[in-house]
């Protein structure tokens, strides 16, 4: 007989991208075991019964872009991997990968080595890491290799941050072309940044130093240059490219030029380019700093374009662009306030890690996504694009058993004690969605039974990922 199941999820309506019936999902050494009709099943015998009648059963949410104990300046973002991960399991993330970046001169891999000591013990969800290229030497395009043979098969490069993290046309289609031959995967920061720094200049000349000119000095046709280049580059490489953060709808229309050429463009957008608009720009007293973010929200007008285009299946994945700093002072971290009296000085970044899946299924039961897409884009899409199925993002015998049970019938309300995380502000605070994560499990373990954090603290694992397969 088969092993006897630990846990069994009974009668939950189970949705996978393509489809959703109602089941129990069986749970064994951590995998799914089985899933359907498993009434009576002698290998139920002894487990633990979850009732997940009215429920809705997803797998647990995969989110491909965060910066947990990212250092900036003399100090370091407001979350760790201890903080930021249990956020995101409270939000029905149970996955990550977040960005190593090796020091300036150093080898990459000392910037995985660097990132593995900060998770390993820490992170209560699983985690991998990209590997951040903040130049493109020869010894750097050969290391890309070794990366990829240790499960670090994805890179980003950026084309904004001059003298900082930007390459030029000529480093990136090298890392594009080295990628094309060692199936890794480039993902790019697209934001023009020699025309960023020109109308920052002006800005700071003409004495405009508000928080909302971050926004006004980053024009959505910065984002749409870069993109667009990019894509170009990506294109005379022979390679698929990996567009980060895509905020606009102008960018978005370069992605669709280019696949129309044959280009193999991939691309995520965030929660906030969805949810938000650049009128919080407008808020008094300093309030602006909190949506200081890079790209930074737009108009009106072009989230409902990236909500279309994720309906419509050309967007890969939802991810957060998670990295939180403080609003005020404090020891050892830099803070939104450094930038009070100049916006240049306001570290980019914003916190979203446990918001992520509710305001994606808020969306679902406002008729605007289906579920089968939700779960595509939280989770089974980005695990198939970085190298994470069939072991992340799947419901089907054989996976990770992360499984998440929503409460469709209930609300819920961000607020800063339920966001459980380090950081002193919550750009979603008094948002109210639809549904509420009731469970969620890791590798079968409960990590959240009804709302309350039940699991062991520090055991999420390195996830070595495969090359890529397409
Ligand atoms: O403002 C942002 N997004 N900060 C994080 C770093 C990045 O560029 O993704
Ligand atoms: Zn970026
Ligand atoms: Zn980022």
């Amino acid at each position: 007989m088969s092993r006897a199941w630990d846990l069994v999820v009974e009668g939950g309506t189970v949705v996978t991208p393509s489809g959703r019936s109602v089941a129990d999902l069986a749970v064994s050494g951590g995998r799914i075991a089985a899933v359907g009709d498993l009434a009576g099943h002698p290998a139920a015998s002894g487990a633990r019964i979850v009732d997940a009648s009215g429920m809705v059963v997803v797998p647990g949410g995969v989110d491909v872009h965060t910066h947990l104990d990212m250092p900036f300046g003399s100090g370091r973002t407001a979350d760790d991997f201890d903080s930021g991960s249990k956020a995101a399991l409270f939000g029905g993330t149970t996955t990550i990968i977040d960005f190593a970046a090796p020091k300036p001169g150093e080898p990459l891999r000392k910037g995985l080595e660097a990132w593995l000591a900060k998770a390993e013990g820490s992170s209560s969800v699983d985690f991998g890491f990209h590997m951040t290229m903040p130049r493109v030497t020869d010894k750097d395009l050969a290391e890309m290799a070794s990366l990829v043979r240790e499960g670090v098969t994805s890179f980003k490069l950026f084309t904004a941050y001059p003298g900082r993290l930007m390459s030029g046309d000529g480093a990136i289609f090298r890392a594009l072309r080295r990628s094309r031959d060692i199936g890794a995967l480039v993902c790019v920061h697209a934001e023009n940044g020699p025309v960023i720094e020109a109308l920052v200049g002006e800005a700071l000349a003409a004495g405009h130093r508000a928080p909302r000119f971050h926004a006004l000095t980053r024009p959505v046709e910065a984002e749409a240059e870069a993109a667009g280049r990019v894509i170009a580059l990506a294109e005379m490489a022979g390679a698929p490219v990996y567009l980060v953060h895509l905020s606009s709808a102008a960018a978005l229309a370069e992605v669709r030029r280019g696949r129309k050429r044959g280009v193999r463009v991939l691309a995520e957008t965030c929660p906030q380019y969805l949810c938000l608009d650049a009128e919080v720009y407008e808020r008094p007293d300093f309030e602006a700093a909190k949506f200081v973010m890079s790209p930074p929200l737009r108009p009106k007008g072009n989230g409902a374009r990236l909500w279309e285009a994720l309906a419509a299946g050309e967007l890969q994945a939802v991810a957060t662009d998670h990295c939180s700093f403080f609003m005020k002072r404090r020891k050892g971290h830099p803070c939104k306030a450094d930038g009070k009296d100049d916006f240049t000085r306001i570290p980019n970044g914003a916190p979203g890690i446990g918001a992520r899946m509710l305001l994606l299924w808020d969306a679902v039961q406002k008729g605007r996504l289906t579920a089968e897409r939700f779960v595509e884009v939280t989770a089974s899409g980005p695990a198939r694009v970085f190298g994470l199925h069939p072991r992340k993002g799947n419901l089907a015998p054989g996976a990770d058993a992360d499984i998440v049970v929503i409460d469709p019938r209930k609300t819920h309300t961000f607020t800063m004690e339920n966001q459980h995380l380090n950081v002193d502000y919550d750009p979603y605070e008094n948002r109210t969605v639809h549904g509420e994560v009731r469970d969620v499990f890791l590798s079968g373990r409960p990590m959240i039974l009804r709302g309350r954090f039940t699991g062991e603290a520090g055991g999420g694992r390195f996830l070595r990922r495969a090359p890529r397969d397409f």
